[in-house]
């Protein structure tokens, strides 16, 4: 959270993009965009590009990373080097290692792990363009591809942030409203359950303030969560029609 130095609200209530205190960025999300993983999904989100690929579950190496117990779920967070306005120099660093881990630990919450001992089950989340809010985007687009996977799990993870820009509470912070607001709540949410899998905060918040965030990420996650299901039922939808009409080759047939 950065200094205040620009009005990030109208007199009108109107934020810097056009958007009312409690509205997403747009969203949209496509399931099963790579072949060769065993599920994958792409999700656009306001200005943030994000891919997610799923490998597994299959065998852990080494060998003494295995849990003989429970898959070990490996959420990987890259940021691509030309994601950002400045290049981001690419491979691991804290803040995508932190991620990594507050990913992996969210998604372990619904993926029944117990029933793959010894395994791994490897999620990559690749940022192509970043622009605030890719921890939440990634989560959610996670989810959808571990569902495109085939992965047993109890639920997907919906996640977005709220926070406070202005003195106001809003959801789904920008860019300028992520540098220059005074607080930043992301949240991962099983939504069938209502359970907080991922809770993270930046800046400073009132109690009262906190509740209303929490409301506020709440019910966008849910409609979020619409919209991962729409993804995988237009997934399967589509399958189904390519299926259907798919053309009989007609060898050995001659017309007229
Ligand atoms: O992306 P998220 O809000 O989950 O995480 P953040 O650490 O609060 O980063 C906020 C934003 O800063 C990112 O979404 C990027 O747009 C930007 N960023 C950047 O420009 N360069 C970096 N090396 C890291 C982040």
């Amino acid at each position: 959270m950065g200094s205040k130095d620009m009005d990030l609200i109208d007199e009108d209530g109107k934020r810097l993009d056009g958007r009312e205190y409690d509205e997403l960025r747009p969203i949209s999300i496509e399931a099963g965009v790579l072949k060769r993983a065993d599920g994958s999904a792409f999700i656009n989100w306001g200005k943030n590009k994000i891919m997610a690929a799923v490998y597994g579950p299959r065998e852990m190496h080494p060998r003494h990373a295995q849990d003989p117990s429970k898959a070990v779920v490996q959420a990987r967070y890259n940021m691509a080097a030309f994601s950002v306005p400045d290049r981001k120099r690419p491979g691991p660093d804290r803040r995508s290692v932190e991620i990594g881990k507050i990913l992996s630990e969210a998604l372990d919450e619904i993926i029944f792990v117990e029933q793959y001992p010894r395994s791994t089950i490897d999620v990559f989340i690749e940022v192509l363009e970043a622009s605030a809010g890719t921890r939440c985007a990634g989560l959610t687009v996670a989810s959808v591809a571990l569902s495109d996977a085939g992965i047993p799990m109890s639920d997907m993870i919906a996640s977005c942030a709220a926070g406070k820009i202005d003195g106001q509470v809003v959801l789904d912070l920008g860019k300028n409203e992520d540098n220059y607001g005074q607080a930043d709540v992301p949240i991962g949410l099983v939504p069938r359950t209502d359970e907080l899998t991922l809770l993270q905060m930046d800046g400073d918040l009132t109690e009262e303030e906190y509740e209303q965030a929490m409301e506020l990420a709440m019910d966008a996650c849910h409609d979020i969560y619409k919209k991962q299901k729409d993804a995988l039922r237009e997934r399967y939808s589509t399958d189904l029609e390519e299926q259907e009409f798919e053309e009989i080759p007609q060898e050995g047939i001659e017309e007229g």
